[in-house]
């Protein structure tokens, strides 16, 4: 396979307001720009860099301070030059380009995931048991196993939104989701609607359509800006919508009722998909309540999974929507996958029986790890600010300062893993902003916030790294 080619524009673009904040010479900050870009999954390994000569016109640079920083990025094991096809993106030690899992010993404040629910194993030994019923089929399930999409219904209905079962497809996680529909509703050249910052992954997916992406602020402080989100609406009446609307990752925040009833009213006159991914939205820390769906305000399409509230490992997630848009999302799946694996579903359909039990053990989980990380980011960052945290998986973290890819790239040197900010916006915004995990047990956590102050205290004025080896690791957010 051929390796994609990143154009001159697209570089500038993921670069980033870098040289605002660099400190010492142009072409040792753009070779560390361009090494953290690859390090965290920016640019994909084996990319082809732009010509120097391009690249150099396009940033305004001279050529030799391209030519520069390639030969550094060279030196460090990040790229290789191949003979009359310019520069390509590698990891050190690796010819291959590297594995998408962190290595084992490095600490890890990038992934806002949690442990699997205790209950997990008597789920999935009470579907072992019901297996055998289901042998005689063929095991294709483009829709999903009949009596998860009956379950998920009636989990919808003890929420408050009538659903009927031919509203449900059941995936292979919120991920597949989110691409299954961002395919199925998206042509190159259409619009979207997401929230910056937002879920990396999701923005990832909505990329891979040629869909231009309008981003709508959030932040801790304010939430929504609304006004700019209805003026999108009526403006560029969007093809789709991708929110978060309840404990929004990363920012946490959740939006007003009377601000969902007015977007459900705007996207119907804009014709634009509402879909709102619902993934944290029942990780509620203090309240015990069910989040106001924006499907009971208008016809927004909801996403669902187990992920985050009962394990990752299961895969397991759904949609619910009109049943017509089932139907074309069903049409559509076979050309990525044939269906969710048979022994999951059994056991998400007995877990989701006791639902209520799952998500009150997540509650007290979150809320000692809301504490343990509230504690120990103040007493060590005085300066940083950590917002209210209701719900959700990860405090998004104000620091003061546009550090935040400087502070990934020095926490290597740590052994620790983060996802810079600006993974979750579109071009370089969000720099001032790091997103920290609620889920880790205390122990970790200290060991890993003690390296993010080593980490943080190597960074000069400028918010310029420190240099030196770097783990080789590249992994997905989760
Ligand atoms: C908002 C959001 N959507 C989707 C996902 C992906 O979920 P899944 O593991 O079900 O694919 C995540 C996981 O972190 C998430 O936070």
């Amino acid at each position: 396979m051929s390796s994609p080619t990143l154009s001159p524009s697209a570089l500038e673009s993921l670069l980033g307001p870098w040289r605002e904040r660099a400190a010492g010479p142009a072409y040792r900050s753009l070779a560390d720009r361009i090494r953290l870009l690859a390090l965290d999954g920016r640019i994909a390994i084996e990319s082809r860099l732009p010509a120097e000569r391009e690249l150099a016109a396009r940033i305004g640079l001279s050529r030799t301070t391209v030519t520069a920083a390639y030969r550094v990025l060279r030196e460090q094991g990040y790229a290789e030059s191949l003979r009359g096809s310019g520069t390509r993106v590698l990891l050190p030690g690796t010819q291959e380009g590297g594995g998408l899992l962190p290595d084992e010993g490095l600490l890890d404040l990038s992934r806002a995931t949690l442990p699997a629910t205790h209950r997990i194993a008597d789920a999935a030994q009470h579907a072992a048991a019901e297996l055998p019923a289901h042998l005689g089929d063929p095991g294709y399930q483009l829709r999903g196993l009949p009596g998860l999409r009956a379950a998920v219904a009636e989990y919808y209905r003890g929420r408050g939104i009538a659903t009927v079962p031919e509203q449900i497809l059941i995936t292979n996680g919120a991920q597949h989701a989110i691409s299954l529909l961002a395919r199925t509703l998206l042509r190159r050249g259409d619009t979207a609607l997401i929230e910056q910052p937002s879920y990396p992954n999701a923005i990832t997916a909505l990329r891979a359509t040629g869909a231009k992406l309008l981003p709508v602020n959030v932040t801790t402080e304010d939430g929504w800006d609304e006004e700019e989100l209805l003026r999108l609406l009526r403006a560029d009446r969007p093809s789709l919508g991708y929110l978060m609307p309840d404990f929004q990752n990363p920012t946490g925040r959740t939006m007003s009722d009377p601000f969902r009833e007015r977007l459900t009213a705007a996207a119907r006159a804009s014709g634009t998909v509402l879909i709102a991914d619902e993934t944290t939205a029942e990780l509620n820390i203090d309240r015990v309540i069910a989040p106001h769906s924006l499907a009971a305000h208008g016809s927004a399409v909801l996403i669902g999974s187990v992920s985050k509230a009962a394990w990752g490992g299961l895969r397991v997630g759904w949609i619910r929507a009109g049943q017509a848009l089932i139907r074309q999302l069903a049409e559509a799946r076979p050309a990525s996958d044939l269906g969710t694996p048979i022994l999951e579903q059994l056991t998400v359909t007995r877990l989701l029986d006791e639902w209520p039990e799952v998500l009150a053990a997540r509650r007290d989980q979150l809320a000692a790890g809301r504490s343990a990380l509230t504690r120990g980011v103040t007493e060590r960052f005085p300066a940083w600010r950590v917002p209210e945290i209701e719900g959700g998986l990860a405090a998004w973290i104000g620091l003061g300062a546009p550090r935040s890819s400087a502070l990934t790239l020095a926490a290597r040197q740590e052994g620790l893993l983060l996802a810079a900010g600006p993974r979750f916006g579109l071009a370089g915004a969000l720099e001032r902003y790091l997103r920290l995990p609620l889920g880790l047990p205390e122990a970790e956590l200290g060991s890993a916030l003690d390296a993010l102050a080593r980490a943080w205290a190597t960074l000069d004025g400028s918010g310029s790294p420190a240099r030196g080896r770097d783990a080789a690791a590249r992994y997905p957010v989760l």
